[in-house]
Parts: structure tokens; sequence; C-alpha cells
């Protein structure tokens, strides 16, 4: 019976090494998450921030981008989303990861004079797909619309993606 006792107390001593190290270390948990204030982001300006080694583009809508994306008729989209699904809580901000669902290509559309394509929101010119103002595919070959990674606000003007 001791020596049964001994040996499972020897066994729980190895394991746990293991489990511990088999937890995220806090740095690597910082990493998952990144944290914006966008207090300084205008209307109708968009910034970019890197989270888990892709870019986020941050789009401060206009009314008349937000009215354009909800006048849009979801039933012609190719990726069936209401702009109500593309965004949380506050309408005026636009939070999705800034890759083409094509090929992977970053879009233009972020900084002032680029290229927006047809539907004013971003333009992929490695196929030629174009994104509404909701981050969606309106035009070219890109199956999917432009991903809404998991994001919310901790504050008024702060965002914590991941
Ligand atoms: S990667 Fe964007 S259109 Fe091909």
């Amino acid at each position: 019976m001791t020596a049964g006792a001994m040996g499972a107390v020897a066994a729980g001593s190895v394991v746990w090494p293991f489990i511990n190290q088999m937890n995220p270390a806090a740095d690597t948990k910082a990493l998952s998450t990144t944290e914006v204030d966008v207090a300084s982001v205008a209307e109708g300006q968009a910034i970019t921030v890197m989270w888990r080694g892709k870019p986020v583009f941050i789009r401060h809508r206009t009314p008349k981008e937000i009215a354009e994306s909800k006048e849009v008729d979801v039933s012609l989209l190719r990726d069936k989303q209401t702009d109500e699904q593309r965004f949380k809580t506050k309408p005026e901000w636009l939070v999705v990861i800034g890759v083409c669902t094509h090929l992977g290509c970053v879009p233009l559309g972020q900084k002032t004079g680029e290229m927006r394509g047809d539907y004013n929101g971003w333009f992929c010119p490695c196929h030629g797909s174009a994104y509404d103002t909701s981050g969606r595919i309106r035009k070219g070959p890109a199956p999917k619309n432009l991903e809404v990674p998991m994001y919310s606000f901790i504050s008024d003007t702060v965002i914590r993606i991941g």
C-alpha cells in the first residue's frame, strides 16, 4: 500500500511539469490580444494594426458609408452577410482582417488616395477583388468577405482584438 502511494506521488510530481509547460506563458497570452485606442482616428480615416502576424484594418466609417452598407440587397451577395453582422456594438467602426480571401494579398484602401475599388471599400490589385464599405466581397475572384476578428470595446475608444 505504502509503495503504491509513493509511486502515485512520484508519478504526480513527474506529470506536473509537463502540464505546466503546456499552459501558455503570460507573454504568449499578451501577444494573442492587441489593444488599440482609436480616439484619434477621424471619421473617414483608417488605421492598420498587426495582430497575430496579420494586418487588421480599422476604419472609422462615415454615415454615408454605413448607409450604403445597410442598403445592399444581401441576397445578391456572394458571401451573404448583413452590415449588422459585420460590426460589434458601434456601426461607425469596422474591424476586419486585411487579408484578401482569394490568395492572401493585402488589399489597398487604407491610406488616403489609395484605390478603394468600385464599392469604396478595399481593392485587391493582385487579381481585382473589390470589397465594399462593410468589407464584403462584391467583385473579382475572392470567395469570402474580409474576415471579422474577435474583438470588443473595453472603453468608449479602446478596442481589444483577440
Ligand atoms: S489575392 Fe486578392 S484578388 Fe487575388
